[in-house]
């Protein structure tokens, strides 16, 4: 399925006949709003990424993973003529973010679509810049999802992901093993290995630094790059 990214303030379902996969974030979508968390975790990662991609001209803009819509509803200010996309998989999330629009009283601007990361219903070359933005560590098929951003994303795009991550491999192996025990795996790999896994997917990384916040440690690490 191909996005038709003309049409504004819709919500799309990508191709999903999705459940169990998106319960825990349809649960968490209730309370992920709450300012004390988005201050002290998200906003800082947020406002990292906007930083970085200030000054570009893109015209389609895809926020991958999400969730309510909080960096979504902020590249739509930073880029007023570009197409802004979500994609999530979680519909309590998307709903969220279609609320938020809506409360704010604002016409809704963005698209949303329903979509797993690691099969985006986007065409191919059709975005200029991805962000992904704490749900990378979340994706089963973190290979596959990154095949997939090369599709999607056009020659000399840009690609960044901010992720939480392992200070090693060892570390990465504990918090896969912990969280899969509390029900959903995180794969928090270490900087060096993100690196490496982005150029296997045909990009070139450019930049990478952790981002430092008050909130959940370990800090994220964000990695920038362009599509060969
Ligand atoms: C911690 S939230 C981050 C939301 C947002 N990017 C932010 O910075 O506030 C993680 C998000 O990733 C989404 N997610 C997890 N696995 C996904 C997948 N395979 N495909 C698409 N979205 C996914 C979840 O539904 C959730 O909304």
């Amino acid at each position: 399925m191909t996005l038709d990214t003309s049409c504004r303030g819709t919500w799309q379902d990508g191709h999903m006949s999705i459940s169990a996969d998106s319960i825990m974030f349809d649960l968490w979508s209730a309370s992920y709003d709450r300012p004390g968390l988005q201050q002290t975790t998200y906003r800082p990662v947020h406002d990292a990424i906007l930083e970085r991609i200030s000054g570009l001209d893109p015209a389609v803009v895809v926020d991958l993973g999400c969730g309510t819509g909080q960096l979504t509803r902020r590249l739509v200010d930073a880029f007023p003529s570009a197409t802004i996309v979500g994609a999530d998989l979680s519909a309590g999330m998307l709903e969220r973010a279609l609320a938020a629009e809506t409360d704010a009283g604002q016409p809704l601007v963005a698209n949303y679509t329903r979509a797993n990361a690691e099969r985006l219903p986007l065409a191919e070359a059709s975005a200029d810049i991805v962000v992904c933005t704490e749900s990378f560590h979340w994706y089963d098929d973190q290979p596959a999802a990154l095949a997939g951003l090369h599709r999607i994303i056009r020659p000399g795009g840009r690609l960044l992901i901010a992720s939480v991550a392992a200070l090693t491999g060892l570390g990465e192996d504990a918090l896969r093993q912990t969280s899969s025990l509390a029900g959903r795996p995180i794969r928090a790999v270490p900087k060096r290995k993100m690196k490496r896994m982005i150029e296997d997917a045909g990009f070139e990384v450019t930049d990478q630094g952790r981002i430092l916040r008050l909130g959940f440690v370990p800090w994220p690490v964000l990695t920038e790059a362009v599509r060969h």
